[in-house]
Order: C-alpha cells, then structure tokens, then sequence
C-alpha cells in the first residue's frame, strides 16, 4: 500500500494492522459498546457496515467497565466489541478513558480532584475533572492505557489511538490546586533558571511580590488584586503544557506498545485553553470535534438578533482551517461530526435535510480526510441522552441517517486521492495564544476579545472564498501573498523580526489597534508604540483612545475610498511617519488624526487599522487589501455560497458548498464535471438548498 504523500500519517501501518480501510478512509462513527446491551452489538455492526462505515471509535469512557478495581483489569467484553465489529469489516480507533475516572479511584484518592480558579475543589460525579498535574492520576492513566495498549497490540481491526477526550474541556478549564502550583514552580525554575531573571522578567518589585525562593511562588487565585500579569501568563502556559505533558506520557507508551497503529487525540475548533500546536506536536494527525447546530445553539443563548448562514458557515470553517493549519496543512480528521440534535440539557436545532451532508462536506472542503460521526445510537441514560446519533432512543433511524449513508457512498466514490489532497491558501490569518491569554488577564476594554478578533477577521476574508490558512506566530510567512494579524498584543522579537522580514521580501501584513504593546513576559515596552514594528508600519501611535459612550467613526479616503465606517470600543490614534493615511477619525478631539494606514517597506506594504471598524467595513478593507496584494478567487458565487479548493499535481477539487436553504445559481467560467454525479457542467448552474457540488475542470483529469 502506498503512503499518501500529502497526510504523511501512518496509513501503512493500518494495512499492517490488518485493518481493511476501503483505501484508508475513516469514514466512520464513535460507537458505545459499552453502554449497549451485548444482544445488540453484532446488529449495530451489521448496520454500520451497511452504511458503509469503515471505522469506530470507541471505549473512550469506559474506565470503570476496563479496571473495576484498582490492578483489576478486565478486557473480555471490549475484545468481544471489537471482534465483532471486525468480523462485519469495521476497524476500530480504541480511545485511553482518562478523562473520566470510576468512582473508587476517586474515594480512594481524593487530592486528584481539580481545584478551579475560585479555589474550590470541585466533586466527582462529571466527567473531567482531574488535575493535570497529580502525579497519582498520571500514573493510574498511565496504567490503564498501557493495560489496553498490551491487550490490543496486535489484535485484528485496531488501527489506532484517542489518548482521553477534548483535554482542558471541563467546567474548570484551569486547575489551581496545589499540586499544580509545585508543577508551575519547577516549570518557572527551568524557564527562567534564577528567582533574579524570574523577579526582573516579572517585576514583582511591584506590591512587593519579590520572590526568595520557588516555592514561595503562589498560582493565580483569587487575592486582594490581581495577579502579576507575567505571573498570569505563565500561569495559562503552565497549565497548557502540564496538560500536553499529561498527553505525551501516554503517547511515549503507545508508541512503544503499538508501534503499527496511529495516535491522535481530539480536541474542539478554536480553542485558547491549551496550545494546540503543542498538542498535536507529536501526534499522526489533528482531529476535531464539529458541531456546528450545537455552536448554533450558544450563539443563541448570547444574542437577541437572528444569526445568518455565514456567521456559522464561517465560524465552522475557521475550525477546519486551524485543524488543517496546526500540521503544516496535513489532512486532519473529525472525529466527532454532529449527526443530529445536540445538548446536554436542551436541544440544539434540528439540521434540516441536507444540513448534515453539507457538513460533512464543509469539512472535507476544508481539508478534513476522514469523518466519524457523533454517535451511533442516543443514549437512553446518562447526561448526554439529547444528543441526538444515528439511531434515534427507539433504535429507529434518525432524520440525518440516510445523509449519511449518502455522504459516506459519495467520499468512497470520490476516493482517497481527493482526501489526501492539500488546501490552496495565498493568506493567513495569525491565532496566537499568548496574545488570548494576556487580552483575557487585561482586556484594555470590557468589550475586547482577541478570539472575537480574530472570529471577525476570519468571518471578513472567509466569505472572500480565496483559501486562508490560520497559522501560529512562529510560521513560516514567505509562503503566503498576504498575512493578517488582529491585536498583536505580545509581540515577541523573534516574530517582529519574521514580520520585518517578511514584508521586506513583498508580503503585505494587515494588523490593528494594540500591536506590539507587550512583551513575551507581559511587561509593556519602553518604546513608542508599536513598539518594535514602528518601521515596518511607518507610523507611531499618538495615543490610544478606549470608547465608550462617545462616538467615533473612520472616513475613508485614496485606494480605500468608501462609505465611513463606525468604531466600536477602541482607537489608536496614529502618527504617519512615511505611511500613507488611508481612512481618518471622523469626531472628538482626534477628528482628522489618522486611522487607517498602509506604509511601504522593502518590496511589501504593511497596513495598520488603528479603529475598531464595524464588520461590513473591516470585511470591505481587507478585501481591498487582500485584492490589492493580488489574491484571487476562482470564480464569484452568491452570498451564503462558500467555495473551496482542494489541489494535488495537476487536479484540482472545486467545492461548491450552499449554506442557505434556498436553491443558488452559479455562473461558472468554463466547463467542469460534476465528481458527484458525474454530470458535465458549465453555464449557469442550481445548487440546490444545502446542496453541494465537486466540480473538476474538464480536461484536468
Ligand atoms: C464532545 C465530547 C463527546 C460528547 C459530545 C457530545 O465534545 O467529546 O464525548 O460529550 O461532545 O456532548
């Protein structure tokens, strides 16, 4: 079996395994069979295999099931799950059960227990709820995943791992216990190898915070005022990389133990409680779980007015991206793709008909190389018995199940190649953990979210359809034409200096208000603002202006030419020094002051919007400036329409995606085949509501 160059995962091993993949697709669902009478079993697998599923996920858990007692394991029933899933022709990811421990190993060791960011301990009786850090819990984690590691080594239909499930994902996204506070002295001590850089770096001279020793070191829970901001920061890396570190102990042994099976693990869109880059460092590939009507359904609870098509469409794409991203642009996984209804105590939206294909395919659009849908049956006990599966409480066949069997024909028939194919994107959008998590510790403004920020700009440029890849500080930026980088708030040298670079060799860097105002240890710099990226900007910041009851707007002028733009929660006022000005406040002491500049540098340009442009103006600059750095969509499609391509060699995949329930003409600019339906097409074509077409150029083939 050949590797599949682009994914570089570990598909021959599947073959090893003696899994049979259907040409290594995971087209798949998560399966409890643990929760399911074993009378039912060989039925469920039976169906599975009719709907042409190729994989399980499964067991993730099932701790209490697998150790009934503490070096009491017992594996019987799971082997039995799983070779009865085998036997009708479906492989079987296994996932380690750490996220939910049985009730003894809790009696019995309290202190692993989460202490959250009030200091309370929290209680047993959910589900992730344990500290990261307790060396008790990572032992006993350790030691189930390596008693089902032995036992399925080589067992026929295992092709992989799920170490545990959405790490940090509780209701505590932070522990503060006190074994978490040893963990945070000893990463401080090796960080920064002396109290002496620790104290400066920090500057706990201020209300007399000045450290003797490590362990006089607190974690940052609730005092008289607030914490160290360097302190806070830390704090929010420590607990990514405790968590990272809790991950990789079991990764080390799964290596060891099956060394022909893939590890992964699956974690949620974007997402600031745990560096995801750090996460899947190490692993085969990125896996998520997407449920865009469950997104729907919060999204709700925060807003009065009604949400378009596009504000889900967009913000479930910027998942994918990110997931895509994470790898350098290696397919990646769902592992868990909404099927239906979701909630824990009430239900999302029904999808309508359509809605679920159309999500599969959004993924794959994406960049996704396999789909598991969440889950195969609906509990009838439990707290999760509203998520809806595939089969409904009564086992009856629920709304999305013929979708899916669909969905699943189609991608089969479409084949591996298209799934393993890359993601074409000439911009990038930056996401950056350090800046989320100094912007949570001090907002500036009560209003200012950097994830917001950086949800509005992707939600701008998405709906540009010209490809964008959601990247870390730290990338690579000579392969993009265009790179956009909302409230770089801690600007480190190292990036400043690729940003520099960057722009010298002809890229165009788009950025806003707060840029460059911290440093990696959160102290502000002594400089003028921005800070270390005054030149490349070419302007200095005269002042930066929080709003909140008076009002401000930005008028628009030269190649931004247009209707003025109102501001939302934040001005920098800007001082040009060599750039040219764009757009300038429109009110106040600072009408006529500069808003909105592009500065020449090297062969690039670098553009700073220093207001909080309302939405349709920030969509309207970008644009312009991304049309300007010479990005191109294929072809123009209506609003509601998202259009993705997909590339290897010579072929390209065009996705045709309608996230609106109405029918969408597209008027395409030469003739294509329909991958689907094998239809030609060319003209002006119907999408139907929620409808998708794989269009290829004719001739490319
Ligand atoms: C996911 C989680 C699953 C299940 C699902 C529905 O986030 O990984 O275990 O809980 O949501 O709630």
């Amino acid at each position: 079996m050949a590797v599949a160059g682009a994914a570089a995962v570990r598909y021959p091993m599947w073959a090893l395994a003696g899994a049979s993949t259907a040409g290594n697709l995971l087209l798949g669902v998560d399966y409890y069979p643990d929760q399911t009478p074993e009378s039912l079993w060989d039925e469920d697998s039976r169906m599975m295999s009719e709907v042409g599923f190729t994989n399980v996920r499964i067991a993730e858990f099932a701790w209490a099931l697998m150790e009934p007692a503490e070096g009491k394991f017992d594996f019987a029933w799971l082997r039995r799950a799983v070779e009865t899933l085998h036997k009708h022709d479906i492989s079987i990811i296994l996932g380690t059960p750490s996220a939910a421990p049985p009730p003894w190993l809790t009696v019995k060791y309290p202190d692993v227990v989460e202490v959250n960011e009030k200091g309370e301990r929290l209680h047993p009786g959910g589900r992730r709820f344990t500290c990261p850090t307790n060396q008790v819990y990572r032992r006993l984690s350790l030691s189930i995943a390596s008693e089902m590691a032995r036992e399925f080594a080589n067992t026929p239909g295992v092709i992989g791992w799920q170490i545990d499930n959405e790490l940090t994902l509780g209701s505590s996204l932070r522990c503060y216990c006190n074994f978490c506070q040893a963990g945070f002295q000893a990463w401080l001590r090796s960080k920064y190898g002396n109290l002496d850089t620790l104290n400066k770096s920090w500057g706990t001279v201020f209300w007399s915070q000045t450290y003797t020793d490590f362990a006089q070191i607190p974690v940052p829970l609730p005092s008289g005022g607030d914490p160290n901001p360097g302190l806070a920061l830390d704090y929010d890396r420590y607990q990514s990389y405790a968590n990272v570190s809790f991950q990789e102990e079991q990764l080390v042994m799964l290596r060891k133990t099956c060394p022909r099976h893939f590890v992964t693990t699956n974690n949620v869109g974007l997402l600031d409680t745990i560096d995801l880059r750090s996460l899947y460092e190490k692993l085969d590939f990125v896996a998520f779980d997407n449920y865009p009507g469950f997104f729907e359904m919060l999204l709700h609870e925060q807003s009065a007015g009604p949400i378009s098509p596009d504000t889900i469409s967009s913000n479930v794409a910027l998942g994918h991206d990110l997931a895509r991203s994470i790898k350098g642009g290696k397919p990646f996984m769902i592992m868990e793709e909404q099927s239906g209804k979701a909630g824990q105590r009430t239900f999302s939206p029904q999808p309508e008909k359509g809605k679920v294909r159309l999500w599969t395919y959004q993924a794959v659009a994406h960049g996704a190389m396999g789909v598991n849908y969440f889950r195969w049956d609906t509990a009838t006990f439990g707290a999760e018995e509203y998520w809806h599966g595939i089969l409904n409480h009564d086992r009856s066949k629920s709304p999305g199940y013929d979708e899916i069997r669909q969905a699943v024909k189609e991608l089969k028939a479409l084949g591996p190649e298209v799934l393993n194919s890359n993601y074409a994107a000439d911009m990038a959008l930056v996401f950056d953990n350090d800046c989320s998590w100094a912007v949570k510790i001090q907002p500036g403004h009560n209003a200012l979210s950097y994830m917001t920020q950086v949800m509005s700009w992707f939600s701008a440029m998405s709906a540009s359809h010209t490809g964008i890849d959601v990247i870390a500080p730290g990338a690579d930026l000579a392969a993009y034409k265009i790179v956009f980088a909302p409230v770089v708030y801690v600007l480190s040298e190292a990036q400043a200096a690729r940003i520099r670079s960057f722009v010298q060799g002809g890229g165009v860097f788009v950025t806003n208000f707060r840029l460059g105002v911290k440093t990696e240890t959160s102290q502000i710099v002594r400089t003028p603002l921005p800070g270390l990226l005054r030149d490349v900007m070419g302007v200095t910041v005269a002042d930066y202006v929080p709003i909140y009851s008076a009002k401000q707007g930005v008028k628009f002028s030269s190649t931004l030419a247009g209707p003025d733009a109102t501001c939302g929660i934040w001005a920098d006022i800007l001082q040009p020094a060599g750039a040219e000005v764009l757009g300038s406040y429109t009110s106040g002491e600072h009408a006529g002051e500069a808003a909105v500049t592009m500065n020449s540098f090297g062969k690039g340009k670098a553009v700073y919007i220093g207001g909080d442009l309302d939405a349709a103006s920030l969509a309207r600059v970008l644009r312009a400036v991304a049309a300007s750095a010479g990005v191109k969509r294929p072809f123009d499609v209506p609003a509601g329409v998202e259009l993705t391509v997909r590339k290897s060699g010579d072929k390209q995949w065009i996705f045709l995606l309608n996230h609106t329930s109405v029918a969408q003409t597209v008027s395409l600019p030469k003739p294509f085949t329909d991958l689907l339906t094998k239809e030609a097409q060319s003209g002006t074509i119907e999408l139907s509501g929620y409808g998708v077409k794989v269009l290829q150029a004719v001739g490319s083939v």
